[in-house]
């Protein structure tokens, strides 16, 4: 398959690239699939409203059908044809973080496709602030399923190239808005219980939610990664987010970082860390591929850097990533979620 690639003005446009968005538009409305950037990561998007556009979706990415999809909405009136009802605590979440990184998961109005929900009684519908998300919806007038634009396993897309290294050939087009900004997916909050539940930590934090509504719980999988805890979010039992080598996160001291790097190179490993742009100057680097991701003193930007940085490792030949741990507090909570999934929950303790 051929893929169109499009270079489009990433604050206005429909002003600046009208030509553009139109033909990804219509590519949409004719049932293709096509890559988009949102706020968080770059997205898979088809009309939502086809069972045949929605299931080349799950062929482009190899993902499994059980694992639902997001809806994606540029104006709230089109709730109406996907959602039952909407609670109190939904619209308080919607008018608070909308358009922004945060998912919500309601009751599913009937007719909505069984491949979207993967057969779940609940739709999880989100309204990105992205200029060319936004406009790719208003000139389709199509609300738009679209998971991340990766393939299964891999992370999450945060420029138009990542989109391309992974599906180039496989999806009909890619809009190219430059790299993202939050880096990491969106928050999803399961909202037809009373108290809101967070299935996936994101971009939006546990104490903004609590702002809103107030008490917000956690998903129990998310905590403990015991067997008897199955998520709710279908997509989170997954591994994911993994480059090819294995990465190990070490919860420790500088000093104990360096000596297990140390460690492994006397082995004749060949050996990579993923850290901040401070750990990384204060640490002998000589013999490994270090890559920095953001600073401490802004967690925001190891969030925007991590998928890219993640990534840059398979251009390498190490054998195996060190990766250096986060406090879990605010944007924290989710960078370190991704990172124990890339690392499959390996964590070297001091
Ligand atoms: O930021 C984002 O959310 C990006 C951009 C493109 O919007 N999208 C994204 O989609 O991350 P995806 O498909 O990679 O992740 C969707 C997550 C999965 O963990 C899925 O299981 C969960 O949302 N999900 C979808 N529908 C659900 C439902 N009805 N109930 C529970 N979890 C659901
Ligand atoms: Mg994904």
């Amino acid at each position: 398959m051929n893929t169109k690639l499009w270079t489009v003005d990433k604050q206005d446009p429909i002003k600046y690239s009208y030509p553009q968005i139109k033909e990804a538009s219509d590519l949409l409305q004719e049932g293709e699939v096509v890559a988009f950037p949102t706020e968080t990561v770059y997205g898979l998007g088809a009309n939502a409203l086809s069972d045949q556009a929605v299931l080349k979706i799950f062929e482009a990415k190899g993902r499994p059908s059980d694992n639902p999809l997001i809806v994606h909405i540029s104006k709230k009136e089109q709730l109406t044809d996907l959602v039952d009802n909407l609670n109190g605590t939904a619209r308080k979440l919607m008018d608070a973080f909308w358009p922004g990184p945060l998912t919500l998961v309601l009751p599913k109005k009937e007719g909505v496709s069984q491949y979207v929900t993967a057969g779940l009684d609940t739709i999880a519908v989100r309204m990105p602030d992205h200029p060319v998300a936004q406009a790719l919806m208003e000139i389709s007038r199509l609300p738009l399923a679209a998971p991340s634009a990766n393939l299964s396993g891999k992370p999450s897309p945060t420029t138009a190239m990542h989109v391309e290294e992974d599906l180039i050939h496989k999806i009909s087009g890619i809009v190219d808005g430059g790299a993202t900004g939050v880096g990491l997916e969106s928050t999803v909050v399961d909202c037809t219980a009373d108290v809101p539940l967070i299935l996936r930590p994101g971009g939006v934090t546990k104490e903004q939610l609590e702002e809103v509504v107030g008490d917000v719980e956690v998903d129990p999988a998310l905590i403990h990664q015991e067997e008897q805890h199955k998520p709710k979010s279908p997509g989170m039992k997954y591994t994911h987010y993994a480059p090819v080598a294995p990465v190990y996160l070490i919860d420790g001291s500088k000093e104990f970082l360096q000596r297990t790097i140390s460690a492994s190179l006397s082995e004749g490993k060949k050996v990579g860390l993923l850290a901040t742009e401070e750990t990384i100057s204060a640490m002998n680097t000589t013999g490994i591929t270090a890559i920095a991701c953001g600073t401490k003193t802004d967690l925001s930007t190891v969030a925007t850097q991590l998928y890219d940085a993640l990534r840059a490792f398979n251009a390498t030949d190490v054998d195996i990533i060190y990766s250096e741990v986060y406090p879990e507090q605010g944007v924290g909570v989710a960078i370190m979620n991704r990172l124990e999934k890339a690392a499959g929950h390996r964590i070297i303790k001091e």
